[in-house]
């Protein structure tokens, strides 16, 4: 197994012009994305096994009216619906000959995510599902015979079902008690093969897939979004101290949905809006890195209606149980322009020099390296790029090959960036690829917006032979891993 030092810092007097040795060059996804086998074995519904995205639900049985019985029903109204993310790519049973072909590929880790409800199906039970827990032994012990080294996302957007309908969701407070008891769980087994730990994907982004609470026409929806996140604040260094009762060197490490925006134009008020804009996004990461509110959220909450209800224990939990290192997903920048957009992370205007993708998220590696130097200015700690890649069409020609030169190149122009920022000093330390394998798309649920480089032979209809190809990224990033990113 890879091991490389955390934490080391570029050596001092010099310019480092390599990546480092023992870099971690990875893959990374999701188990509601790539699992499949949503019902057997044990494992109980998630909130992503209900998720459509942008398929056409022309038949779904959707109640508009957001009454929260509504949204509850919502929920039950369309069994035998078209769910992409319920077969995902069907890794549950195919995880030995995947992990043969990352091997191939000379992944050095993997990030997977845990589904909280293969371990407990409903969230709140008193004793785990044994099978669900043997079914992640498997894949530890799998990965570890290659050298891969496992990186695990406690949460990655996809919650028990039973959780947001009972106590909805984190908007409760009593989530905490039962995402600690489930991670109780899964260090006490897991410890001795999992180092590196991630509790929330994307504690940034303020959805129903990550907080998982209905929303209730009568309160404040900010209120409510940051209430709950506040929750799983307490809850990550509560992991952290639950974590260190198994292993004293696990490491827990936040993560952001880097969405950081450029100000418009070099007019004075977007370069305001967009400095202020770029503050509540590192909030979340302030607060995980720091270990306390900074005062100028307490400014947006006052002009936002925001009020939250804080417990005595929490200033100290958050002080005390700092985050171990920063992992953040990059995948395009934004453009704030002060007279057109809010402050939501949804809202931004177009970049006039940028290319997009075909759906229609910018190409702007530059804004890596960036980004990269905000971070490592703003925390100084060792930092971890949890995802990248470029979802695009592809095509599978008769002889089994599929020419995905346009994700080489975007890679390629990240990963030169990525050289850039280190050379400017930067402690990166890993980069976990999105993803190396074909799976479902999180936020549309298409199959056909692929990331892998290995083919899944499947469409959004589940259709297709379920076969696996060697894309040419495949044979590439094999080639730079090998070289350490010499080979680019
Ligand atoms: C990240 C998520 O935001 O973006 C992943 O953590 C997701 O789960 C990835 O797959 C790409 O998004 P999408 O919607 O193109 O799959």
């Amino acid at each position: 197994m890879v091991n490389w030092k955390w934490g080391k810092k570029a050596d001092m007097y010099q310019v480092r012009h390599k990546f480092p040795k023992d870099f971690m060059w990875g893959g990374a996804f999701a188990a509601n994305q790539a699992e499949g086998a949503w019902d057997i074995d044990g494992k109980g519904p998630s909130i992503a096994d209900y998720h459509i995205g942008g398929l056409p639900d022309k038949y779904l049985n959707k109640r508009e009216d957001a009454t929260i019985e509504n949204q509850r029903e919502n929920f039950i109204l369309n069994e035998g619906f078209n769910y992409p993310k319920q077969r995902g790519v069907d890794f549950y049973h195919h995880y030995k000959e995947d992990m043969a072909l990352m091997a191939e590929m000379g992944l050095r880790c993997l990030r997977i995510s845990i589904a909280w409800s293969r371990i407990f199906p409903k969230g709140d039970e008193q004793n785990p599902n044994e099978s669900g827990l043997k079914f992640y032994d498997d894949l530890f012990d799998e990965m570890l015979k290659y050298g891969i080294a496992p990186i695990v996302t406690i949460s990655h957007y996809e919650m028990p079902v039973h959780l947001v309908l009972k106590y909805n969701g984190w908007h409760s407070r009593c989530m905490i008690d039962f995402y600690i008891k489930y991670c109780e769980v899964i260090f006490h087994r897991y410890s001795s093969k999992v180092k590196y730990w991630i509790p929330f994907n994307q504690i940034n982004l303020l959805s129903f897939n990550t907080l998982g609470f209905l929303k209730d026409p009568d309160k404040n929806e900010l209120t409510m979004m940051f209430q709950a996140v506040h929750h799983q604040f307490i809850t990550q260094a509560l992991s952290k101290k639950i974590a260190h009762k198994y292993r004293n060197d696990l490491l827990i490490g936040t993560m952001l949905s880097d969405k950081t925006a450029y100000p418009a134009t070099c007019k004075p008020e977007d370069i305001l809006f967009a400095t202020l804009k770029n503050k509540m996004q590192y909030f979340f990461s302030d607060v995980a890195m720091n270990g306390y509110y900074p005062p100028y959220a307490f400014r947006y909450f006052e002009e936002n209606g925001v009020s939250l209800k804080f417990a005595a224990e929490d200033e100290l939990l958050l002080k005390q149980y700092k985050m171990d290192f920063l992992s953040f997903s990059y995948y395009y920048t934004q453009t704030a322009d002060a007279s057109e957009n809010s402050y939501s992370l949804r809202d931004y205007s177009k970049n006039p020099y940028l290319m997009a993708s075909d759906w229609g998220w910018t190409i702007d590696a530059i804004g890596l390296r960036t980004v990269l130097n905000i971070y490592n200015d703003r925390y100084h700690c060792p930092l971890f790029i949890a995802e990248n890649g470029f979802g695009a069409v592809d095509v599978l020609e008769a002889d089994g090959s599929v020419h995905d030169h346009y994700r080489i190149s975007y890679l390629r122009e990240h990963f030169k960036q990525m050289k850039e920022a280190i050379r400017d000093g930067v402690d990166l330390i890993g980069y976990t690829v999105w993803s190396p394998i074909d799976i479902v798309s999180c936020g549309t649920s298409e199959m056909k917006k692929r990331y892998g480089m290995i083919y899944v032979d499947l469409d959004d209809f589940g259709n297709g032979s379920n076969k696996r190809y060697r894309k040419e990224s495949f044979h590439w990033y094999k080639e730079v891993i090998a070289s350490n990113g010499e080979y680019l």
